[in-house]
């Protein structure tokens, strides 16, 4: 992903919270420090990721028609996304609208750890036929899931909120 899309993408993510926020919280809908900044970077970059899945398991589960390019462009996609993860959260940033867990900071080798199994499980992924997305799929999907039961404060979904 072009930086310039993440940014997009970021932007999108601070309009969407600052909505949901509503007018509870103006002043930090409104923060641009670089503390929220780097805070919406990091959860876009998972938004990034839930879309490549979202495409992946649309097809693993039939319910849009298997497409070979699609479904590399998605793992190329996603080995990038979860090779940054340790990246976008190397700074302990916190603020409101983040669902990360502070235990982040204090455990960060074990999430280091989590973020490679990821990637691991990301380029593990078999795109050439849908047998194969449906046989591969499951274990990246795991990665997802059992970081977030660990690191992030509502675990057990890739939605958002
Ligand atoms: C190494 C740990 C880790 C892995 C692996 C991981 N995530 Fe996350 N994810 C997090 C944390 C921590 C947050 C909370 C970030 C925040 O709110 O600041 C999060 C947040 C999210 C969110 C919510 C973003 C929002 O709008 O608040 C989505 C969606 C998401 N992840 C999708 C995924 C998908 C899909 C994968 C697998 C391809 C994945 N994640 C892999 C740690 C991880």
């Amino acid at each position: 992903m072009t930086s310039f899309r993440l940014h997009k993408a970021a932007a999108l993510v601070v309009v969407i919270i600052a909505l949901a926020i509503g007018s509870t919280a103006p002043v930090t809908a409104r923060d641009s420090s670089s503390t929220s900044k780097h805070v919406a970077k990091r959860i876009a970059l998972m938004t990034s990721q839930k879309a490549a899945m979202d495409m992946l398991t649309g097809m693993a589960a039939g319910r849009s028609t298997f497409d070979r390019s699609q479904a590399r462009a998605a793992r190329k996609q996603l080995i990038r996304s979860t090779g940054s993860i340790r990246k976008h959260f190397r700074k302990p940033h916190l603020d409101p609208r983040s669902n990360a867990q502070p235990l982040i900071w204090h455990a960060w080798k074990d999430f280091k750890a989590r973020a490679g199994t990821a990637e691991a499980a990301a380029k593990d992924l078999n795109t050439g036929s849908l047998s194969g997305l449906r046989r591969t799929l499951p274990g990246l999907m795991q990665s997802c899931l059992s970081c977030h039961e660990t690191y992030r404060s509502t675990p057990n979904s890739f939605t958002t909120h």
